[in-house]
């Protein structure tokens, strides 16, 4: 059965003492939850990586970093590499968030070499994508997305989606307060889980999760959630408040 999860991506907020009370938040409302076949996931900043993940060990909760580099090491002043966050003890990496191809130029093509550079040295990657405001407009949002899935990861082998998780993310959602309704974002997850099982087969669609993400609160969580395709979500806004973030994770139950 494939996995709920509930992630949330701190973006570029929260200095190394917000992380870490945020992180303490989250292990203490967590502790006596008892989630079922639901993972939760934060994403710090690089800074902040090892002392959130040292916050959280041996809780429920998992850290993922927001981005890295494709190549393994060298003259990339700034950069981070894959085996850098395997080497902090980090599993997951999401990659491909809006805003790294909107401000950051990060094309499809480039998104394929960090997904095959994180595959390669064992992380999970939560692949995100999605529509601009234009793009659903003028009706060619299924095929923006369809594009952008395949691609990043049509040229994966089948074995390599066990290491994925997907989210949907339209791009006009995301930190606008406007949310995709319930039906629009299952009618995008049902279209993403055909699509991939027409690639590969109906059994591997069957078990990758699919999130939604683009302003998901606590007020509107439990509907989207409900959906039969849309297996959990990437939070940004609401995932700075442990009590917002912890709801939305009690949504998914
Ligand atoms: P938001 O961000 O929840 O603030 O809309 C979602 C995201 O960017 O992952």
């Amino acid at each position: 059965m494939r996995s709920k999860i509930v992630a949330g991506n701190w973006k570029m907020n929260n200095d190394a003492n917000a992380s870490k009370t945020l992180a303490n938040e989250l292990v203490a409302g967590l502790k006596d939850k008892s989630l079922q076949n639901t993972r939760v996931v934060v994403a710090p900043t690089f800074v902040n990586l090892t002392a959130v993940h040292e916050v959280v060990s041996g809780s429920v909760v998992e850290v993922a970093a927001q981005n890295m580099h494709q190549a393994k090491s060298g003259a990339f002043t700034g950069e981070i590499s894959a085996e850098m966050l395997t080497s902090i003890g980090l599993k997951s990496v999401i990659l491909g968030h809006s805003e790294r191809r909107e401000y950051f130029g990060e094309t499809d093509a480039l998104l394929a070499e960090k997904v095959t550079a994180a595959l390669a040295n064992g992380l999970e990657v939560i692949f995100c994508f999605g529509e601009l405001l234009e793009d659903r407009k003028s009706e060619n949002h299924f095929a923006v997305v369809e594009s952008q899935i395949s691609n990043a990861l049509f040229s994966l082998d089948a074995g390599a989606w066990k290491q994925l998780v997907l989210a949907y993310e339209p791009v006009w959602a995301i930190g606008t307060g406007e949310t995709a309704t319930a039906d629009q974002a299952q009618e995008m997850h049902a279209f993403i889980r055909k699509i991939v099982a027409d690639k590969y087969d109906a059994a591997l669609a069957e078990e990758v999760s699919i999130l939604y993400g683009g302003s998901c609160k606590p007020g509107n969580a439990k509907e989207i959630f409900s959906k039969e395709d849309v297996d959990g979500g990437l939070i940004g806004g609401a995932a700075l408040q442990a009590a917002d973030f912890i709801a939305i994770i009690e949504a998914i139950q």
